[in-house]
Order: structure tokens, then C-alpha cells, then sequence
């Protein structure tokens, strides 16, 4: 039950949205009852991700009412300085086929700037959140929290490297210079979607980087990597979930690792001539 009087801040809704979220998503996950349907781009949609964006969004009108509301299974609604940006299921691919990598990506920003996030990924007992200046906690939930941060690795050499599909490099035009950042890290592992970057925020992985995310893809990781000391930035290098692309790093290997995908850094005759 949603208690009004509950609202007392942001982050604090978002984590009441998020519990609600994990009930629906978990006992669809166990049960597998799903009905899946393929979207124009080809790419899966299950009814578990449309109800989860309903109940958010349900939510949200009733106590957020002024807030404009930007998730992936509905339509834009309202305007204004506030907006919630959600993916209701991310890795909708492996919930629907008993991956428990998958979570509800839940951010509000204000202007262009992602102010409070919470990433809840029940079936791996885990989730992330932050607000902007209180830096980024992981645990049960919002009372069980511990602080995380970004590792101090401080050259590829040493660093490990995670993504997400290989294919989206191939076809982004920088190709070799993913498999060039592919051979110069210490260790690479697809760990993919939101995973990636949560691990980066809590020191597990130095750098994420993928070539294409729409900014519900985006937005709630980019609050949590920066407040747990890392940086997230575009491709090109420029902070925020402004696309294309996301590189999320400890902050000390962030310079080279824009600089290794840009196209220009690779080398002649390679993967994308
Ligand atoms: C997908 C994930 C994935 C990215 C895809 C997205 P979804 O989101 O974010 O990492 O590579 O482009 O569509 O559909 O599972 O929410
Ligand atoms: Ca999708
Ligand atoms: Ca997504
Ligand atoms: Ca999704």
C-alpha cells in the first residue's frame, strides 16, 4: 500500500516504485507465464515489462502529478522542468528466457540532469541507487545500504572491461577499435545492459561501454556511476546520458578510453574497412 505520507523525498519514492516493481517482475520471472510479443525493431517486449511501466506510471500520477513521465513502453506525458525516466524491465531479453540478469530502471532528472536513481534487480538480490551529492549505496534496500565506489585501477593494462552485444560495435563503425579495447584490457566478460555499469559504480569492473542506448537505457545509471566516483559521458566524452553510446569508467582511465574509440585512433586495413 502507498502511503502518501510515505513521499518524504524523491529517492524515496522511487525505491516504494521499485519494491512494487520487484513484486510484479519476480513472480512473473518464477512463474515464466509470460505472453512476449516482437516490436517493429524486432526486439521482445513480454507483458511483465508493459505492467511494470503501468503501475509506475500509476503511481507517479498520484504523487508526482506535475511531473513529465519518459519511460520505454509508453507515451511521453507532461512537460516541465521534472521527469521520470523509466525502463521498466532492462534486459528484457534474458527475463524472458530465465537470465536473472535483468532490472527496473528507475531516474528522475531535472533539466538535463539525472538527479536520483534507483536500479533494482531482484532475481540477482541486489540494487543500486544514489542521489545527486549523497553519494551511491548498494544493498536490500534503502535502509540496508552500504556507500560504493569506483576502483582505483588506473591503466587498461589492468583494467576490466565490460559490454553488452558484440554486434552493435560491428555495425557502429567502430569495430576494431572495440576489439582493440578488447585485446588491450586485462579481462573482458558481457555482462551486459545495466550490469555492467553497476559493477563499474561498486569497483567490481573499470569500464563499461556501449555504442547505442536510448536515454532510458541510461539515465538512472548515470547518476549512481558519478556518485559512486566514476564518470559517464557519451562516446565523444561529454558528461551525462546524452548518447551516443555511454562509456562508464573509475574516472581515472575515462581519457583513454574515449580516446581509444575514437574512430579516427584505429588503425588502416582493419574489421570495419
Ligand atoms: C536493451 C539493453 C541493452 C542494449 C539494447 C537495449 P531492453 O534494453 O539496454 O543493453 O544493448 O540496445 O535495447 O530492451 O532490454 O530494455
Ligand atoms: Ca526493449
Ligand atoms: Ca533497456
Ligand atoms: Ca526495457
Amino acid at each position: 500500500p502507498l502511503n502518501r505520507d510515505n513521499f518524504t523525498d524523491d529517492l524515496r519514492l522511487a525505491h516504494l516504485m521499485a519494491d512494487n516493481a520487484d513484486s510484479i517482475t519476480m513472480s512473473r520471472f518464477k512463474s515464466g507465464d509470460l505472453r512476449i510479443d516482437t516490436k517493429p525493431d524486432m526486439t521482445p517486449v513480454s507483458d511483465a515489462d508493459v505492467a511494470v511501466e503501468e503501475a509506475i506510471r500509476s503511481t507517479l500520477a498520484k504523487a508526482r502529478p506535475r511531473d513529465a513521465v519518459h519511460g520505454e513502453e509508453g507515451d511521453d506525458t507532461g512537460w516541465g522542468p521534472r521527469r521520470w525516466v523509466i525502463d521498466p524491465i532492462d534486459g528484457t531479453k534474458n527475463f524472458v528466457r530465465g537470465v536473472p540478469v535483468w532490472a527496473t530502471l528507475i531516474a528522475l532528472m531535472v533539466h538535463d540532469e539525472v538527479v536520483a536513481s534507483v536500479v533494482s534487480a531482484p532475481a540477482l538480490g541486489r540494487r543500486w541507487w544514489a542521489s545527486k551529492g549523497d553519494g551511491a549505496y548498494a544493498g536490500k534496500s534503502l535502509m540496508k545500504g552500504e556507500l560504493i565506489h569506483v576502483s582505483q585501477v588506473s591503466t587498461l593494462h589492468d583494467a576490466s572491461f565490460s559490454y553488452s552485444s558484440v554486434d552493435g560495435w560491428m555495425t557502429s563503425g567502430r569495430g576494431q577499435n572495440f576489439v582493440n579495447l578488447l585485446r588491450e584490457s586485462w579481462r573482458t566478460r558481457a555482462y551486459g545492459d545495466f550490469w555492467s555499469y553497476m559493477l563499474v559504480a561498486e569497483g567490481a569492473v573499470d569500464l563499461a561501454a556501449e555504442p547505442e542506448l536510448a536515454l532510458h537505457d541510461m539515465a538512472a545509471l548515470d547518476v549512481i556511476v558519478r556518485e559512486a566516483g566514476g564518470r559517464f559521458t557519451n562516446l565523444e566524452g561529454a558528461d551525462g546520458p546524452k548518447g551516443p553510446g555511454a562509456i562508464a569508467t573509475n574516472r581515472l582511465l575515462h581519457e583513454s578510453v574515449v580516446h581509444a574509440l575514437r574512430p579516427d585512433a584505429r588503425p588502416e586495413g582493419d574489421l570495419d574497412a
